[in-house]
C-alpha cells in the first residue's frame, strides 16, 4: 500500500506517519525540512517497507509537480499541509493571504492535478482532506483560515462526485483543536483540545473506516452546528463575547 502524506515533518502528519508504519506500507512524506523528514524516516523506515521523502515548498508548484510525477499513482493520499495566520486581530496582508491560500488550498489541486489521472487509470485511491472545524464557523481573528479551509471543503465535495464513478473515494476531515506546532502558537485556551496521538488515531479510524465526512470532537463540533442555526444578530453577539 503506497500511501503520500503532504505537511509530514511536524504535528498530525507526522502522526498519520507513525500510525500507518507497517511492513506492508510504502510512506512517501512531503514537506520542507529535509533533516525533520530524514529523522522520522530513520524512525519509521525498519517498520515499513520504504520510506520516500520529497523536500519541497508546496507553494513552489512547479517544483511540486515535478516531485508528485515521479511518484505514480498512490492508495491513500493524505492531504494535510497547512499554515494558519495565527489569531490576530490585524487586517492580514495581501501577502500572507496569498500565501496562506497557496499552501492550504492551490497546493492541494497542484498535486491532484498530477495525480488524478493516474489514479484514475487505477480506478482506485482514497484521497482524505484536512479541513478543520473553524470552516464551519468563522472567528473574526482567523477568518482567512477559515476561509481556506472552506473553499477546500468545497473543492474536495466537487473532486468527490466527478471521481467517484473511477473508484475514488474521498474523505474530508475537520479537526477541532489538536496540540502540534499550529496550535501551540495559539495563547488562548482552546476548547476540548486533544493530544496529537488522540486527534490522529480518531482521524485515521476515520479513513480506514471510508467515512466521507468526520467532524470532531461531538461536542465542538454540535456546539458549532447549534450556533451556525442562531439569528445572525445573536451569533454576533455571541461573537463578540468571546473575542
Ligand atoms: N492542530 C490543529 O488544531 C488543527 C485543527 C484543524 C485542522 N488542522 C490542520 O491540520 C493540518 C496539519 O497541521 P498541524 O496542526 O499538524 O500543524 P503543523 O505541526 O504546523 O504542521 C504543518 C505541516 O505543514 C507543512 N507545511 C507548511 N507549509 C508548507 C509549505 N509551504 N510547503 C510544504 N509543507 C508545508 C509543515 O512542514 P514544513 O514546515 O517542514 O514545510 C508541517 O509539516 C493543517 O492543514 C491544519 O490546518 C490542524
Amino acid at each position: 500500500m503506497k500511501i503520500l502524506i503532504t505537511g509530514a515533518s511536524s504535528g498530525i502528519g507526522a502522526e498519520f506517519a507513525r500510525q500507518y508504519a507497517s511492513l506492508h506500507v510504502e510512506l512517501i512524506l512531503l514537506a520542507r525540512r529535509k533533516e525533520r523528514l530524514q529523522n522520522l524516516q530513520n524512525e519509521l523506515q525498519s517498520k515499513c517497507k520504504t520510506v520516500t521523502i520529497i523536500s519541497v515548498d508546496v507553494t513552489d508548484f512547479a517544483l511540486l509537480q515535478e516531485k508528485i510525477k515521479v511518484i505514480g499513482a498512490v492508495d491513500l493520499l493524505i492531504l494535510n499541509a497547512g499554515i494558519s495566520l495565527g489569531h490576530t486581530q490585524n487586517i492580514p496582508t495581501i501577502a500572507d493571504f496569498q500565501n496562506l491560500y497557496n499552501v492550504n488550498v492551490l497546493a492541494n489541486h497542484a498535486i491532484l492535478e498530477v495525480l488524478l489521472p493516474k489514479l484514475q487509470v487505477q480506478k482506485s485511491g482514497h484521497i482524505v482532506f484536512i479541513s478543520s472545524l473553524s470552516s464551519l464557523f468563522t472567528m473574526p481573528s482567523a477568518k482567512v483560515y477559515a476561509s481556506s479551509k472552506r473553499a477546500l471543503n468545497a473543492y474536495a465535495e466537487g473532486i468527490r462526485y466527478k471521481y467517484a464513478k473511477d473508484g475514488l473515494h474521498v474523505s474530508i476531515l475537520l479537526p477541532g483543536f489538536i496540540k502540534s506546532e499550529l496550535t501551540d502558537k495559539n495563547d488562548f485556551a482552546m476548547p476540548f483540545l486533544l493530544e496529537t496521538q488522540e486527534g490522529v488515531q480518531r482521524m485515521k479510524k476515520a479513513i480506514d473506516k471510508g467515512k466521507r465526512f468526520y467532524a470532531f470532537p461531538l461536542r465542538f463540533y454540535l456546539i458549532i452546528r447549534f450556533m451556525a442555526l442562531l439569528p445572525s444578530a445573536l451569533r454576533q453577539r455571541i461573537v463578540n463575547y468571546l473575542h
